[in-house]
C-alpha cells in the first residue's frame, strides 16, 4: 500500500514537473509569436530617431502631373521620401515652367515651388518608342499620379485596365475638376473649384460679390486630399497586394474644406445663425448660407480689428476672438469692467446681438498698438488673437525657417529661392526638401538605372525622337 502511494506520489510529481516545464515553454514562446503574427511588423528599430530612413522610402511614383493640384500632391510625397519621376513633354515640360516667369530663361517660381525633390524625364507619350518607355515605367513604379483633363490619359493608351494588366500593384491616382455626373468632362482651374465647391458663395461681405480666397484650396487642397488617398491605398495594398484607382474631384475637396458652411445651411432651416453679425444687425437671412465677412466660422465670435498704422499699412490688423472663458480678462484690458456683470454683456448669448458694438469698442483699444503688441498682451491672458501677417513678414520669420516650414534652396539657373517645405512633421522621417529638377535633367539616369537601358539603346531612343520635341517635328516634316 505504502509502495503504491509512493509510486503515485512520484508519478504526480513528475507530471507536475512536466506541465510546469510546458507552461514555462509556452510563456517563453507566446509574446514573440503574438507580436509577429498579429501585426506582421518588424521589431521596433533601435536606430536613433530620424536615422531609420524616410517614411516613403522605396515608393516610386510615376508623376504625370502638371500645373498645381497634382504637383502639390507628388511634391509632398517626395518630401516624405518617395522617388518621384516627373514625366514631361519634350521641349516644353510642365506649362508652369514658363508661366509667371520672373528670371529670364529660368524656371518660374510657380514651377520650382511645386516640384521640389523630384526627378524629371522628358518623354513624348504619343511617340511609339515613348509609349514603350512609359510602359516600362508603369511596370517599375508603385503609383501613377495624373491631373490631365478627363480622358487624356486614356487617349495616351494608359487606361486603368491596361495599366493594371501591366502592373496589378499600380495605384492610379487622379485629380479631376468634378466627380462623375453632369460636369465630369469639364476642365477646371482653382477658382472654378472654389466657386463650384461652395467656398466663393460663403466668402466675402454680405453687401459685396462672392469672393475667392488666396489660399489655393481647390488646387493645393485637392492635392493634399489625393496624397492621403495614395498613402491609404498603399497601406491597403500591403494587405491585398493589388493597386486601385484613387480619385479626388476638386469640387469635393473644396466642399470638404467648406463643410462648416453646409453645417450652417442645415442650421438655417431651424432659425437664424445667431453668431453671424447680420443677426445682431437685424438683417434677415435668406434661403442659403450667407457671406459672413470676417465672422468666426465656429462658436466663438471673432473679427478683424485695426491696429496702429492701419491708415498706411494694409496689414496692420489683428484677428480677435472673444472666447467666453476669457471674457473678464478682455473687459479689464479694454477698460470695460462693468461688462463683466452687465446682463447685456455678461453671457455669450447676451453678447451675440451686440457683437458690432463689442468689436468697435475692442478696436478702440487695439488701434493704439501694433498687432504684435496686441498679441503679446493678449497671450498673457490666453486671449486667442492672430496678427495679419504679410507674405513679406512670413518670408522673414525666423521661427518658420527654424522649423523647415520655409526653406531656401539653391537652383542652377535661377539661384537661391524660398519654398514652403513639408508642413507635416514626422519625428522619425526627416523632410527631403531639394530644388526642382531642370527639364529632362534625369532622363538618362532614369533610362539607365530604373529601366536598365544600355548606352547604345539610349542613343537609339534619342535618335527615334521619343525624347525630344524638335527631333520629332523634324521627323514629321
Ligand atoms: N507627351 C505628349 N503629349 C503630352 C505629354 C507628353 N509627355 N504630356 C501631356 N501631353 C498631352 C496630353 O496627352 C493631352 O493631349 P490630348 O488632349 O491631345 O489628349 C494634353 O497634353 C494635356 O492636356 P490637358 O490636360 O487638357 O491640358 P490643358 O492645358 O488643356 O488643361 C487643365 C489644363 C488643368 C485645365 C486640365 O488638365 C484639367 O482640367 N485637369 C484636371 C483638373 C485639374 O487638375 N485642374 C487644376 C490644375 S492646377
Amino acid at each position: 500500500m505504502a509502495a503504491k502511494a509512493k509510486a503515485k506520489k512520484a508519478k504526480s510529481k513528475s507530471a507536475a514537473k512536466r506541465s510546469a516545464k510546458k507552461i514555462a515553454k509556452l510563456k517563453a514562446k507566446k509574446p514573440a509569436a503574438k507580436a509577429v503574427v498579429k501585426n506582421s511588423l518588424p521589431r521596433p528599430s533601435a536606430k536613433p530617431w530620424g536615422q531609420a530612413g524616410r517614411a516613403l522610402d522605396g515608393v516610386r511614383i510615376l508623376d504625370f502631373t502638371h500645373v498645381q493640384s497634382g504637383p502639390t500632391c507628388t511634391q509632398l510625397l517626395a518630401f516624405m521620401g518617395a522617388d518621384v519621376i516627373k514625366v514631361e513633354r519634350p521641349g516644353v515640360g510642365d506649362v508652369t515652367r514658363s508661366q509667371l516667369r520672373d528670371v529670364k530663361g529660368a524656371d518660374s517660381l510657380y514651377f520650382t515651388m511645386l516640384n521640389g525633390s523630384k526627378r524629371s524625364i522628358t518623354i513624348d507619350s504619343k511617340h511609339p518608342k515613348g509609349k514603350d518607355i512609359l510602359e516600362g515605367l508603369v511596370k517599375r513604379c508603385d503609383v501613377l499620379v495624373e491631373n490631365f483633363a478627363p480622358g487624356a490619359l486614356d487617349r495616351m493608351g494608359l487606361t486603368f485596365d491596361h495599366i493594371h494588366k501591366l502592373n496589378p500593384r499600380m495605384i492610379v491616382a487622379s485629380v479631376k475638376g468634378f466627380g462623375p455626373g453632369p460636369y465630369e468632362d469639364c476642365k477646371v482651374y482653382e477658382n472654378v473649384a472654389q466657386c463650384a465647391g461652395g467656398s466663393a458663395s460663403t466668402t466675402g461681405f454680405r453687401d459685396g460679390p462672392p469672393l475667392v480666397t488666396g489660399a489655393q484650396i481647390g488646387d493645393s487642397g485637392t492635392g493634399l486630399h489625393l496624397a492621403l488617398g495614395i498613402v491609404s491605398a498603399l497601406y491597403q495594398r500591403s494587405r491585398t497586394g493589388r493597386g486601385q484607382k484613387v480619385l479626388c474631384a476638386m469640387q469635393d475637396g473644396v466642399l470638404n474644406l467648406a463643410r462648416v458652411k453646409l453645417r450652417d445651411q442645415q442650421r438655417l432651416q431651424r432659425g437664424p445663425l445667431t453668431e453671424y453679425s447680420q443677426f445682431g444687425e437685424g438683417v434677415p437671412f435668406g434661403k442659403a448660407t450667407p457671406r459672413a465677412g470676417n465672422d468666426s466660422g465656429g462658436g466663438q465670435p471673432g473679427w478683424i480689428l485695426k491696429c496702429k498704422g492701419w491708415e498706411s499699412n494694409p496689414d496692420a490688423y489683428i484677428y480677435f476672438i472673444t472666447q467666453a472663458p476669457v471674457w473678464s480678462a478682455i473687459c479689464d484690458l479694454i477698460r470695460k469692467p462693468e461688462w463683466k456683470t452687465d446682463p447685456d454683456f455678461a453671457t455669450p448669448p447676451a453678447r451675440l446681438p451686440r457683437l458690432r458694438r463689442i468689436f468697435d469698442t475692442i478696436e478702440e483699444w487695439t488701434k493704439n498698438m501694433t498687432k504684435f503688441e496686441v498679441m503679446e498682451i493678449c497671450n498673457q491672458h490666453d486671449i486667442p488673437v492672430g496678427p495679419i501677417l504679410s507674405m513679406k513678414e512670413i518670408a522673414d520669420e525666423p521661427s518658420l525657417r527654424a522649423t523647415g516650414t520655409v526653406v531656401e534652396v539653391d537652383h542652377p539657373t535661377r539661384g537661391p529661392y524660398l519654398t514652403v517645405g513639408n508642413p507635416i512633421k514626422l519625428s522619425d522621417s526627416p523632410p527631403d526638401v531639394r530644388r526642382s529638377p531642370l527639364l529632362g535633367e534625369h532622363t538618362d539616369e532614369i533610362l539607365r538605372k530604373v529601366l536598365g537601358y544600355a548606352d547604345k539603346d539610349i542613343a537609339e531612343i534619342r535618335a527615334s525622337g521619343a525624347l525630344s520635341a524638335t527631333e520629332r517635328k523634324a521627323e514629321a516634316a
